[in-house]
């Protein structure tokens, strides 16, 4: 994807969530063509255009001549103005809703070089080129899950900032227990984990500048299963999602607004980063599903066995393997429990 490509996505894009926010304010009354060309300064035939795009990804929108267009009831809209609406924090961020993109991580990462603001969030119904560590891909399918990335300016040091995975994952575990009263734990170092298997997971890149290697930047990009009923044979022993865990189809408007809150609350309302709250290891610890238990490290192709033990304020992991105690560094294994998947 191009710049100038960019910019003109970024223009539809705003355009076609101001309709659908328009029918979704008319509240099952039909608005006319008129009324929304004059309102958002775009030309009937513009209108229509959008409306079209709007049913293909998935909107079911009557429309009736001499009346206009009307949004059918019941539908689950996910969209940039829902999206803000719903975040309840005092900052105000920028949201760049897309219907597809390859990554949104490789998205944000280009909407900083345009020179993005701080907080902006990047958030698609479908991904391409969903990518997960260790060049895993990340199954991103349409209308399922949550894809999003958030563009931070850290205030803080390379090595502060090795805590930003945890908190994107306490941010999700939080709101997900927020919204559906269920608590998932934390598998160090990203994924996010119900039942033994994986829900979500998360992947922070650092942006430097090239010229003292500091962090000007660092997008975290967060992949929730949220409404999948079925996995491919491939990934149905390790992935579960929200449905398939509660039974229920939760909004993935409100879900992105609740991470969104608290990510706000974390890394730009109070800079954690920078000065980590005193309980911050406690609370992840408590929601972490390996410390205490016998975990496999796999690095650069070998395998060691050793007892997780305690998660470190930069971002580590204490293991004992019998003979000594190290700290892993985030980013440099993977690890397996024993048992099941996790
Ligand atoms: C992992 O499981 O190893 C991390 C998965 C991270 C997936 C998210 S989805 C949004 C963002 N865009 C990507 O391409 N990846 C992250």
């Amino acid at each position: 994807m191009n710049r100038g490509n960019m910019g003109k996505i970024d223009r539809a894009d705003d355009i076609k969530s101001l309709v659908l926010q328009a029918l979704i304010d008319s509240k099952n009354e039909y608005i006319s063509g008129q009324e929304l060309s004059e309102s958002l300064g775009v030309t009937r035939s513009a209108i229509w255009k959008i409306i079209g795009k709007l049913r293909e990804i998935g909107y079911n929108i009557n429309s009736v001549s001499n009346r206009g267009y009307r949004l059918e009831k019941g539908q689950m809209v996910y969209s940039a103005p829902l999206i803000a609406d719903s975040i309840t924090s005092a900052y105000k961020n920028k949201i760049v809703f897309l219907d597809t993109v390859n990554s949104t991580n490789i998205y944000a990462s280009q909407l900083v070089l345009e020179g993005c603001p701080n907080g902006t969030v990047v958030v698609s119904n479908e991904q391409t080129q969903g990518a997960g560590r260790q060049g895993r891909s990340f199954a991103s399918p349409k209308g399922c899950g949550i894809y999003m990335s958030l563009v931070v300016e850290p205030k803080c040091t390379m090595e502060q900032l090795s805590l930003l995975t945890s908190y994107a994952g306490l941010a999700v575990c939080c709101a997900i227990e927020e919204l559906c009263g269920k608590a998932p734990s934390i598998k160090w170092p990203n994924d996010i984990i119900f039942d033994q298997k994986k829900v979500c997971g998360v992947l922070t890149r650092a942006i430097t500048d090239a010229e003292d290697n500091s962090v000007t930047h660092a997008v975290v990009g967060i992949g929730i299963n949220v409404l999948q009923d079925e996995f491919p044979e491939e990934l149905s022993k390790k992935a579960v999602s929200l449905y398939k865990v509660t039974g229920e189809k939760y909004s993935r408007t409100k879900l992105v607004a609740g991470i969104i809150d608290k990510l706000n609350f974390m890394l730009i309302e109070n800079n954690w980063l920078a000065s980590p709250p005193s309980d911050i290891i406690e609370r992840l610890t408590s929601r972490s599903c390996i410390i205490g238990k016998e975990v496999v490290i796999e690095h650069r192709g070998k395998s060691e066995i050793g007892t997780a033990m305690v998660l470190t304020n930069s971002g580590g992991l204490l293991v004992d393997f019998g003979q000594e105690v190290r700290e892993i560094a985030f980013g440099e294994v993977s690890v397996r429990g024993l048992l099941g998947y996790i």
